[in-house]
């Protein structure tokens, strides 16, 4: 059964993990893969999740099933964050929520759960988008569609286009959107865009279907929520697909979830029944260790203004580097613009660099970036920040 396989290629962004670790140059600086680093290169355990981590071991009574769905306590708590307590839909009764096993696992259900509502359905992506969502969405039976989002000469957002592009998109089509901190390009729609679109949306009958993975790491938690606020303000139907992983640095517990917002109450809770249907005909229910912890940040006064303030200061690290990045390729006197890289928000930005000049920098400097030029803002530090400019301006000299 298995002699016809051939390996496969590392993933593009997995696998610079295991390039990068086996690297002994004493200067390497990991720019790969998508996951938070302080100042001495570190991914911490958030304060607040270990007081969490310690009162929910404290606290648990039993490691009975928890059901599909998950614990309450998360799901009210993090549709609340998504959303904002106070939001009409969410008054209205009108947005089930699930836990699921990371913003992946909430993407796969959610598009199982598509495919149910409509066989034919196209889900529509960014170009670019994380190359992630194309099995994560295509492996459930979605068709995928692009449209144009992003312009690497000018490094802005193809807007135009991307509205003529989803102009062909209609009822039972689902659009896919960056909530914030778009992953690749950093480039985020503003506040008159997510009008545009929630109008084309709502004209054009198309389902969007937002993936907010980094809420809290662009400009604030409420900032960054704007976009699924104003949909699910002002739609019929969305879909939100939320991780931890970032906002929580609950990476390896695998948190996040999958809100759906209906037309009633009657109908959110009737696709609340599919979706833990989905659920329970693939991993059954969803592991309760990080939910719990999130659930406990969340329910706790102290743990939540502790947390959100670790968050800020994680935002506000990440912004500054930005500036200072900007500051310091300008001083190299380099042939290129990239003051866009200071106007671009969360993780990540293309440097516009061809892959050839990606290896020089990975095989001659040890600088580890994805293919793109797509680089972690957060594997920056004050330490390595003007060897990382030299080597990006020797490359560009050549
Ligand atoms: C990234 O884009 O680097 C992160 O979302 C990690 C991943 O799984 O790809």
């Amino acid at each position: 059964m298995f002699s016809s396989l051939d390996a496969l290629a590392p993933d593009p962004i997995l696998g610079l993990i295991a390039l990068a670790n086996k690297d002994n140059n004493p200067r390497k600086v990991d720019l790969g893969v998508g996951v938070y680093k302080d100042e001495s290169g570190l991914t911490p355990i958030m304060a607040a999740v270990k007081t969490a981590e310690f009162n929910c071991a404290e606290k648990e009574l039993t490691k009975a099933y928890i059901g599909p769905a998950g614990p309450a306590e998360f799901n009210n708590g993090i549709r609340e964050l998504i959303f904002g307590a106070q939001h009409p839909a969410l008054q209205a009764g009108r947005v089930s929520t699930v836990l699921t096993p990371g913003g992946c696992g909430a993407l796969r259900v959610g598009a199982e759960f598509l495919k149910r509502c409509n066989d034919n359905a196209t889900v529509w992506v960014s170009d670019p988008t994380w190359a992630n969502h194309l099995p994560l969405l295509g492996n459930a039976g979605l068709k995928l569609a692009e449209y144009p989002y992003y312009e690497a000469g000018s490094s802005t957002i193809k807007f135009d286009e991307m509205m003529s592009a989803l102009a062909n998109a209609g009822k039972g089509d689902i659009v896919l959107l960056h909530g914030c901190c778009h992953n690749p390009c950093g480039a985020d729609l503003s506040e008159d865009q997510w009008q545009a679109l929630t109008d084309l949306a709502a004209k054009n009958g198309f389902l969007p279907f937002i993936d907010l993975a980094y809420q809290g790491f662009g400009r604030g938690l409420d900032e960054d929520a704007f976009g699924p606020r104003l949909m699910a303000a002002q739609l019929p139907e969305l879909l939100v697909a939320s991780s931890c992983s970032k906002n929580f640095g609950l990476y390896r517990e695998r948190v996040g979830s999958l809100s759906v917002l209906g037309d009633s109450s009657t109908q959110a809770e009737a696709a609340l029944t599919h979706i833990n249907n989905v659920v329970r005909g693939n991993y059954s229910m969803p592991p309760s260790h990080g939910g719990a912890i999130v659930g406990e940040i969340l329910g706790d006064q102290a743990l939540r203004q502790s947390w959100e303030s670790e968050l800020a200061a994680m935002r506000n690290r990440i912004n500054q580097l930005r500036v200072l990045l900007v500051d310091k390729l300008s001083a190299q006197n380099v042939d290129a613009d990239f003051s866009f890289i200071a106007r671009q928000h969360g993780m990540f930005s293309f440097l516009g660099l061809s892959l050839a000049q990606v290896e020089q920098l990975r095989e001659q400097y040890s600088i580890y970036m994805v293919g793109s030029s797509r680089v972690n803002i957060a594997g920056i530090s004050q330490t390595n920040i003007d060897y990382v400019a030299q080597s990006i301006a020797a490359v560009l000299a050549r």
